[in-house]
């Protein structure tokens, strides 16, 4: 439900942009925070609050596959299976998560509390086969530690990033996609090691060749 507070936020938005409709992607995602989907009622409110008609909000939440028109439930499941994540076992994850959930791609799993997507490259293969939770990282996951996510959350238990948030739920990350700030950039690790290795052996070897030119 698109509550009087969440139009108030939604104009906030709409005024830290030149051209207000270039609020409309973070609008989207307050609207899917309130419904775990893109509803009428939600479509209306942009529309409203931008001055555009609804056909032209519809255009633009049909376009973005990260717009859902079905209810997501509490968890939104990506699997990566472009090209390295595939190679690594990435199809193998999306197999058997997918056979967990009983779902298929881009849908809900058999019992409504998860939505189910192959998802593309994340920027995110340093660490592949990756998965993400809410939009959250799973890294280096198999098919069997991917399961055991998908079973902890089912039960309830507490589960983390493998980068260091807490997951929460799809509703929740939707809002935190909306607003401009919400305090939680921080949290987690940006880098690791691993992330780092190609750099350091490019400076490792940027200084052996300024070494072997200056001899
Ligand atoms: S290919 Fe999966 S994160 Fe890049």
């Amino acid at each position: 439900m698109i509550t009087d507070a969440m139009r108030a936020e939604m104009r906030d938005l709409a005024d830290r942009y030149p051209s207000s409709r270039s609020a409309l992607l973070p609008m989207l995602h307050m609207v899917q925070s309130s419904d775990d989907q893109v509803t009428q009622e939600g479509i209306a409110a942009c529309a409203e609050v931008l001055g555009i008609t609804e056909a032209e909000v519809t255009a633009v939440a049909t376009f973005y596959t990260m717009y859902k028109f079905s209810p997501v439930g509490k968890h939104h499941i990506g699997v990566c299976i472009n090209t390295l994540c595939g190679l690594l076992g990435g199809d193998a994850v999306y197999a058997k998560v997918a056979e967990r959930l009983g779902a298929t791609h881009n849908g809900p799993s058999a019992d409504g509390n998860f939505w189910l997507e192959r998802i593309e490259c994340q920027a995110a293969c340093t660490h592949a086969p990756v998965m993400t939770v809410d939009w959250e990282f799973m890294d280096d996951v198999t098919p069997q530690s991917a399961v055991d996510i998908i079973d902890r959350l089912a039960a309830g238990e507490e589960v983390w990033s493998t980068r260091g948030p807490k997951i929460r739920d799809f509703q929740a990350t939707e809002r935190t996609l909306g607003l401009a700030s919400d305090e939680l950039a921080t949290e987690g690790n940006c880098v690791d090691e691993k992330m780092l290795a190609g750099l350091i052996v490019a400076r490792q070897q940027a200084r052996e060749q300024r070494g072997s030119d200056n001899s």
